[in-house]
């Protein structure tokens, strides 16, 4: 008879019981393809996946995951990404999420983006100690973004942003809805907003060198690379592919950070080899929350980190600041 201490579930299982769990809700969603099994989604994953690493098991160093962003000391360059209980179509996410979800990044020493939501539900995430940044919606209405930012900055949070790739509308399948709530902004309008804010500023929807060079010209501190797990443009490209472009346009000059398909550890770390600061999780804590909630979520960043961990020490980066490019080899 084994004595061993039942093991944690991989990240794998994780994602596995989630989908389980949400089907037995009436939830039928592939596996973190965002809700649709769209080519964006896919290439993402192929491209992801046509990336290797060299490793070199003498001398192994150990290896440290920790990294500072918008002033904060953090223990791992994963991020939870700014999800939300949609209150324009029925979610399945508990109303607990923001706690069982903040507890965890604040244990783990993770930033936690938050978007959709009122000033409650981000009061409960501050109040678990998270390092949390609010990512707004471009209402059409500018007064009502004014006083979310306001608001956002009055509970503590480190950073806040824009999802601008919502100005067009909310993709859902290849129905474009919300078009009257949202609307894009000049570059006038968001340059204002973003000296008043007084924080750091993050544009989250970034796809192309323009909108980041765009960016950096109207006084952002960081930008997202993401394409917001396929709910906002379909057929955009994949973040990872257009990320290193982005990069050498724009890296020395704000904070390149991306989400968008990023479901373990080695993605992280490709993530980062990539040019990003920080990579994000989006629909993989959904699974996991709906897995088994906040331990769910637990075991995915821990799974996540030790996976990030591992890799490093085996292409024996040290730190975060020793990943680069020639980590990788991609085969085609
Ligand atoms: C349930 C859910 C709600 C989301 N709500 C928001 C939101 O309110 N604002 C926002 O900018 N992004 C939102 N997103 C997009 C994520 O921030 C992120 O860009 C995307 O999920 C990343 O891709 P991934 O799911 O493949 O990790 C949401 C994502 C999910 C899964």
């Amino acid at each position: 008879m084994s004595t061993q201490n039942k093991e944690k579930p991989t990240a794998s299982e994780i994602y596995l019981k989630g989908q389980e769990n949400l089907k037995k809700i009436g939830v039928d969603q592939p596996l973190i393809l965002g809700n649709y099994a769209s080519a964006t989604a896919m290439a993402t994953r192929q491209y992801l996946d046509s990336l290797f690493f060299i490793p070199s098991f003498i001398d192994i160093p150990e290896a440290d995951t920790a990294i500072t962003l918008f002033g904060k000391q953090l223990k791992t360059p994963a991020f939870c990404s700014a999800i939300s209980r949609n209150p324009y179509i029925p979610t399945y996410i508990p109303k607990s999420w923001v706690t069982d979800v903040g507890n965890v990044m604040a244990r783990m020493g993770a930033l936690m983006m938050i978007g959709i939501g009122g000033s409650d539900e981000l009061q409960k995430t501050v109040d678990t100690g998270a390092s949390v940044v609010k990512i707004i919606k471009p209402y059409h209405d500018i007064d009502l973004i004014y006083n979310k930012a306001r608001d956002a900055v009055s509970r503590g949070c480190i950073a806040i942003g824009m999802d601008t790739d919502f100005s067009l509308g909310r993709l859902h399948g290849d129905r474009v809805t919300l078009t009257e709530t949202f609307r894009q902004h000049s570059s006038d309008e968001l340059k204002q907003l973003i000296a008043e804010v007084k924080i750091p500023f993050i544009i989250k929807g970034v796809l192309s060198i323009s909108d980041a060079r765009k960016a950096v010209s109207l006084g952002a501190s960081a930008i997202v690379v993401s394409n917001h797990s396929v709910h906002s443009f379909a057929f955009g490209i994949p973040a990872p592919i257009v990320l290193p472009e982005i990069v050498d346009s724009v890296g020395k000059r704000i904070t390149v950070l991306v989400d968008s398909g990023f479901k373990t550890g080695n993605d992280v770390l490709k993530g980062l080899a990539l040019g990003a600061k920080a990579v994000g999780f989006g629909y993989p804590l959904v699974y996991a929350l709906m897995a088994d909630g906040a331990a769910g979520v637990e075991n995915l960043m821990e799974n996540i980190n030790a996976e990030l961990n591992r890799s490093m020490r085996a292409v024996g980066c040290a730190t975060v600041a020793d990943v680069s490019r020639s980590v990788l080899v991609e085969i085609p």
